[in-house]
């Protein structure tokens, strides 16, 4: 068996931290005093604006701030901002499946910086979900503590059903064997074609012979309709096919869990939408919970079975995505039309 250190290095391929702000318009509207504000509900199945403002309201008005809460400075818009949570009212809709992953209370800081402040989610097992939230509201972070990578510093986080922060290491080189992670840029090694690179996993964390990780590399590359670039090295591929090929390689272990973070940056439209087939696709053929982070509308309207709204370190709302996208709570309503206009504004 390999050892701990190598599982590691290959989780931690990843893009340096981004330090991206949110890049939403101003809004016009006032979410201080709840004023109706406009929102395009084109393609959406809705109740009138006005009732849209007045079920907000009221989820606002339940959720009023606490005053012994301290809110961490970097969570508020200005110093007139006490409650950045009011459109947070951190429903959470029935999925109909257990929970693949857990989120409990979880805080996370980085010195005085507080990306997860109070994080509670339920990831379903068997459903392709998507975390949506602005670039630099800690999806990325949120994925490395599925993992082990980052541990909280309060609260706890589950997979299913165990607590990853209390595992020891062994128990955690176990348990990230259930998960395939596609990163943004495929995160292959440069110095290996395609191939090897998709037969890594398996010869680094299985004993089965060069034969049966023959059949399981070729399938899995056909199935991402790479048959044909086994012997490519990285760059001399587009960045579609260096995505294709990272998910022909979280794929090779079966895990019971893959993430996806960001797999439509950097795509045109055209190779976003087909990635995006691809993964269900693929995620009918072989099931499992499927975890998509992205800041892509679009994807998610395609893919996703169920949504969850990242926003100052909390989940906004989360349940099915036909629900979500009809849902009367303003700020998840803006988010998900990609409208300028409402309570998401440019901070
Ligand atoms: N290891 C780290 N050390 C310090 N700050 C970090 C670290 N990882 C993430 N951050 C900070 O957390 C914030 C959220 O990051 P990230 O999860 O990458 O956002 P995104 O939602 O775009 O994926 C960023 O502003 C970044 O500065
Ligand atoms: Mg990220």
């Amino acid at each position: 068996m390999a050892d701990d250190k190598d599982q590691k290095d290959w989780l931690q391929e990843d893009e340096q931290p981004t330090t991206e702000q949110p890049t939403t318009e101003q809004a016009s509207g006032d979410p201080e005093s709840g004023d109706p504000i406009e929102v395009n509900t084109d393609g959406l199945k809705s109740d009138s604006d006005e009732e849209t403002a007045r079920v907000t309201r009221e989820a606002a008005q339940e959720n009023p701030p606490d005053p012994d809460e301290h809110i961490p400075d970097n969570l508020r818009a200005g110093p007139g901002d006490e409650n950045p949570y009011q459109w947070h009212t951190g429903l959470k809709r029935e999925h109909g499946s257990t929970d693949a992953m857990e989120f409990i209370d979880v805080k996370k800081s980085f010195g005085r910086n507080t990306i997860l402040n109070g994080l509670n989610l339920g990831v379903p097992d068997n459903q392709i979900s998507m975390i949506l939230g602005p670039s630099g509201t800690g999806k990325s972070v949120c994925i490395k503590h599925m993992v082990g990578l980052l541990y909280p510093d309060e609260g706890d986080v589950l997979v299913h059903g165990e607590s990853v922060p209390n595992m020891t290491d062994d128990e955690l080189f176990e348990m990230r064997k259930k998960f395939g992670v596609l990163f943004q840029d495929g995160a292959l090694f440069g110095s290996m074609n395609l191939w090897d690179n998709v037969a890594f996993p398996l010869r680094q964390h299985t004993d089965k012979g060069e034969d049966e990780i023959a059949d399981i590399v070729n399938r899995r590359l056909k199935e991402v309709g790479l048959g044909f670039a086994g012997d490519k090295l990285p760059n001399e591929l587009s960045g579609g096919m260096r995505k294709r090929a990272g998910f022909a390689r979280a794929l090779v272990l079966d895990p019971d869990i893959v993430l996806f973070d960001e797999p439509d940056s950097g795509l045109d439209p055209v190779r976003t939408a087909l990635l995006c087939e691809l993964i269900q696709e693929i995620h009918e053929e072989n099931g499992g919970a499927y975890v998509v982070i992205t800041h892509d509308i679009m994807s998610a309207r395609r893919v996703a079975d169920y949504i969850a709204v990242l926003w100052k370190g909390r989940i906004v709302e989360s349940g099915p995505a036909s629900e979500l996208f009809n849902s009367p709570n303003q700020f998840v309503r803006q988010f998900l039309s990609g409208e300028a206009q409402g309570p998401l504004g440019m901070e």
